[in-house]
């Protein structure tokens, strides 16, 4: 395959079929594997697309902001460069330092915040900062992950149609909830497409994004401290809270057991999977957003996670606990 754009250097549709795992195999969707090094690269290809044919994007007069954790930031940068847009990342101090590097790499500009949010975290810090840019300067547009419906269009149009057309007859789908764009895009096409897949969604214990009380969590990739406004119950079937713990044991032995190293959204997907659904039959689908190699001094690294009271068994030498 011969491509010319950057965000077009990308591998879609490829599954790991993890054998032994629960009773049936789990297809675990790839999608760290594109330039971006995550699914956000899909996000930020089609929000960008659809705001410059809205001509609300346009070349030498607009500026683009957009609030990240580390991925979504990675992946603007690297389009924003390859197209000639100005970036402003607005991140906090739980990025990853070597994510906020690659974002200035790409020529883009980083914020970061440092005072909490009333729920103890950051989102709701790098989105009133936001708007308060914003309000100041009428040049900046938002690639806006939480409220804008695109972000859930990019995963309906690509990430849902790549899992339909590969595995037929899905029974369960799990997707991980940051933002939900993944999860919402992808719950809207089983709906319409494949009725009977049943969509269950993944969150950390401790956000707020189906409505339970706030808590720390260290463990980046899922959950948040504010509602994001496209989030939507209704095409969903059932929701799993994951811990840090949990997820942290699941990466250890996806890696111990397999030599796949998984980012810790990816961890606490299969960790639902292993706690919750360890029964189930017909075919399992699991969406794993990045690869576990930007979390070695986080995940896995056995000083920090001790640092934050998570213990592995046998010193990271991880049997799953039954
Ligand atoms: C590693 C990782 N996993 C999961 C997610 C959640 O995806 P979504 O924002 O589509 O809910 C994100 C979002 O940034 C992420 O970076």
């Amino acid at each position: 395959m011969i491509v010319s754009s950057v965000s077009d250097l990308l591998s879609c549709s490829l599954f790991y079929q993890l054998e032994d795992l629960i009773t049936v195999p789990v297809y675990l969707k790839i999608e760290g594997l594109n330039i971006a090094n995550s699914i956000k690269l899909k996000t930020s290809k089609h929000m960008l697309e659809v705001h410059e044919k809205k001509q609300n994007i346009v070349k030498g007069k607009t500026k683009i902001i957009c609030s990240t954790s580390g991925n979504l930031g990675i992946a603007l940068s690297i389009i924003c460069k390859a197209k000639g847009y100005d970036l402003i990342c607005v991140v906090d101090l739980n990025t990853n330092l070597a994510a906020v590097d690659l974002i200035k790499l790409y020529g883009a500009k980083v914020i970061i915040v440092q005072e909490k949010d009333i729920n103890g975290g950051f989102l709701g810090t790098r989105i009133k900062l936001i708007h308060k840019m914003m309000d100041q300067d009428k040049t900046f547009f938002w690639i806006n992950q939480y409220e804008d419906q695109e972000n859930a269009v990019a995963h309906y149009k690509t990430t849902a149609q790549e899992i339909y057309d590969e595995i037929s007859d899905v029974a369960y789908l799990f997707v991980g909830a940051g933002t939900t764009g993944t999860l919402m895009g992808c719950a809207r096409f089983f709906k319409e497409y494949s009725p009977e897949t049943r969509i269950v969604a993944v969150d950390s214990k401790g956000s707020v994004t189906f409505s339970q009380s706030p808590k720390r969590r260290y463990i980046p990739g899922l959950g948040t401290s504010h509602r994001p406004g496209i989030v939507n119950e209704r095409y969903i079937d059932d929701i799993v809270w994951v811990d840090d713990q949990s997820t942290a044991e699941m990466c250890h032995y996806i890696f111990d057991r397999y030599g796949l190293c998984i980012g810790g959204s990816t961890g606490s997907v299969l960790s639902a999977i292993y706690n919750k659904y360890k029964n189930i039959c017909g075919k399992v689908v699991a969406i794993s957003p990045d690869l576990g190699h930007s979390y070695l001094k986080s995940i896995y690294s056995l000083e920090w996670l001790e640092e934050r009271g998570i213990f592995l068994p046998h010193s990271g030498k991880c049997n799953l606990r039954a």
